[in-house]
């Protein structure tokens, strides 16, 4: 593709003319969108099979509570695997599954179809009904997926919790949800070394009631404590189910789905996703974003199916639009830093969507790498989880993309449940480390801190100010709490992302990153408060402080500054190792801090509020900001004094 102009913020690339000849969504369709929304998102949904019609598309009578496709009856399972297999495309492959050990299998769309309903049947026999919880807890294999798809086919609500967190967070999660059955592995391969699951279920079942049976599949054969009458093997109930389930039609605003995504206080919150709207906006907007052509297509996310990229753009959208998946078990580096790249070539992978902090690690690794690879038969490339700087942007365009590909950065969040704002590729002229603008049939704008719409060539907040289908309906069991954290800060029709964003003066939106006490490390969420009362809850802290730094590959690195209670010791390094671990097992690995200080104080304002603006300044390693509103201004050079000369790193 060819570099056109030079704007404002430096380079721009207009789509290439291959891309625009054949693409799914050509420029008419912002019109289309703009002229009748609420038409736009039906005709969207029509593209779904409905067992019964909806009455009205949008019903937005008692704000923030939305309704879309009122009326409307479909089964998001057949509408991913069955309808597909019933218009003769059983055969095709739905996902190309790699095991981290090299091992593969691949599932075509009707064995998907058997094995989804076998699946089900295992539920109903474990008495799942419609409306119950499920929590899934699993590595990255298909019978991750077959779980989802069951549950929904069955209308139970599914609640993947990421298997890289702890006992406690799962524990918490399953209480929150009320989950009654967990599906989960003996374990799963990472960094080339089997990774147990089972025995954290086991550890958090003691922390939580209320969960009677334990589905478990066997992947890494490990050793597994075993319940009797609680938990069961996959094989032994599912593969001995019939393959033949007929599914029911469940209301569109039936629950699909709880994900836990993290706020500004220490409770994480359970975003709920609902049937019509949800699949109407992630099959759409995979189909257009994407580009995606079932026929010819080989579609890669590279995420993990417990985030919500995962469950949108591995799961959902590819399914509903029969896409053939690549699905990949384990990390980058195993067993050589070349392996996404092998596994491109291997596949033939077409699309390849994934996160800028994988991008800065290929840098980091080098070009040498991906050019010892045949990466020919990409034509489209995807950004999501965090800004991508012009820099990665640059790079995957020429090093991964071979400069032909163009780089939809799409933003969204778990409560969007689908892309919001992102380029067209058939449509959009590219400028790099801007996801530019928003998705046909949505309206997303830039305030100020009063709410007032800005213009072109200024810097404020992102709100969304009309109701789209995929959006999160509630936070599970706190709607209040649902209102406070979205709707009221520019009052009930406009939701707070969270946030910030510039308008450039052609009008392009480049996300700045959150504007609450929320982190981005590696393109997932994790607040400062929950990081603080993790450390709080260690016997030697008696006071912390969490905030997110830059960093060059992670986006930001976590960095905290404790207190020790009077009697602890400072030990030096061995107590930042000690704490540093004990948020990994409090919270999971990614929540490990890459920087702990142990200081005497921290600088408060004189109403006790932490100044975490100025200890950024100290973890960012630049020139202090103003003190003069701290109540002792000293504090901040002992704190000074107190810093390592390097970050710790592992
Ligand atoms: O800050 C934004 C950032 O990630 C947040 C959402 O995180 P999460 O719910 O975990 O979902 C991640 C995957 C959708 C957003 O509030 N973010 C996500 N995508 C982008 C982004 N920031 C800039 N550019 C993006 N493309």
């Amino acid at each position: 593709m060819s570099e056109t102009t030079t704007s404002t913020e430096g380079r721009t690339f207009s789509p290439p003319e291959q891309i625009t000849a054949q693409a799914n969504v050509g420029p008419d369709v912002y019109d289309e969108a703009s002229r009748d929304r609420l038409a736009f998102w039906a005709k969207a949904a029509e593209r779904l099979h409905w067992e019964q019609p909806w009455d009205e598309v949008l019903d937005w009578s008692n704000p923030p509570f939305a309704k879309w496709f009122v009326g409307g009856k479909l089964n998001v399972a057949y509408n991913c695997v069955d309808r597909h297999v019933e218009a003769g495309h059983g055969e095709q492959v739905a996902y190309h599954w790699e095991g981290e050990p090299g091992d593969t299998r691949t599932i075509t769309y009707a064995q998907l179809k058997d094995d989804v309903s076998r699946a089900a049947n295992a539920l109903l026999e474990l008495g799942v009904q419609a409306g119950d919880r499920v929590a899934i807890y699993m590595p990255m294999i298909p019978e991750t997926v077959i779980a989802m798809l069951a549950c929904a086919r069955i209308g139970a609500v599914h609640m993947v919790v990421f298997g890289g967190f702890s006992p406690d967070a799962l524990a918490s999660r399953i209480t929150d949800a009320g989950a009654q059955v967990v599906i989960t592995a003996d374990g799963g391969y990472r960094r080339g070394a089997p990774s147990a699951l089972k025995p954290n279920v086991d550890e958090a079942l003691t922390r939580t009631e209320g969960v009677r049976s334990v589905l478990v599949v066997r992947r890494t054969e490990q050793d597994v404590e075993w319940t009797e009458g609680r938990d069961v093997w996959w094989h032994d109930l599912v593969d001995r189910q019939s393959p033949e389930h007929t599914p029911e039609a469940f209301d569109a605003e039936h629950p699909l789905y709880i994900m836990y995504t993290s706020g500004t206080t220490a409770k994480p919150k359970g975003i709920l996703h609902t049937t019509g709207g949800y699949l109407t906006q992630v099959a759409y907007t995979h189909w257009a974003t994407f580009d995606l052509k079932p026929d010819t297509d080989v579609y890669w996310t590279a995420a993990d199916v417990g985030w919500v990229t995962g469950h949108s753009y591995i799961v959902y959208g590819p399914l509903a639009n029969r896409a053939t998946s690549v699905m990949y078990e384990g990390t980058p580096e195993t067993p050589h830093r070349g392996r996404w790249f092998e596994l491109i070539q291997k596949y033939g992978v077409t699309v390849l969507y994934t996160a800028p902090t994988v991008i800065r690690t290929f840098m980091k690794w080098g070009e040498d790498i991906p050019a010892g690879f045949d990466l020919t038969t990409l034509r489209l490339l995807g950004s999501v989880g965090e800004p991508i700087n012009p820099e990665a942007w640059l790079w995957y365009h020429e090093h991964i993309g071979g400069g032909r590909c163009p780089i939809v950065d799409t933003w969204w969040q778990t409560e969007t449940g689908a892309h919001m704002i992102t380029p067209l590729p058939g449509v959009t002229s590219l400028v790099p480390g801007s996801a530019q603008h928003p998705f046909p049939g949505i309206s997303a704008k830039v305030v100020d801190d009063e709410g007032n719409e800005l213009g072109d060539d200024s810097t404020g907040l992102l709100v969304l100010t009309e109701p789209w289908p995929s959006m999160l309906r509630t936070i599970w069991g706190d709607d209040d709490r649902y209102v406070d954290t979205y709707w009221s800060r520019f009052g009930k029709n406009v939701y707070f992302a969270g946030d910030g964003a510039k308008k450039d003066a052609d009008g392009n939106i480049w996300l700045l990153g959150r504007v609450d006490d929320v982190m981005n490390v590696s393109g997932h969420r994790i607040s400062t408060t929950e990081v603080e009362s993790s450390l709080v809850g260690h016997p030697t802290v008696a006071e912390a402080a969490v905030v997110g730094a830059s960093d060059p590959t992670t986006g930001q690195g976590i960095v905290a500054f404790v207190i020790l209670r009077g009697t602890a010791e400072d030990s030096g390094d061995e107590l930042v190792q000690t704490l540093r671990n004990h948020v990994a097992r409090d919270i999971g690995p990614i929540a490990k801090p890459r920087q702990i200080m142990v200081v005497q104080e921290l600088p408060k304002t004189r109403s006790g509020k932490i100044m975490r603006r100025l200890l950024r300044d100290i973890a960012e390693n630049r020139e202090l900001g103003d003190v003069t509103t701290l109540t002792d201004s000293s504090v901040m050079e002992l704190i000074k004094e107190k810093l390592p000369a390097t970050p710790s790193e592992d």
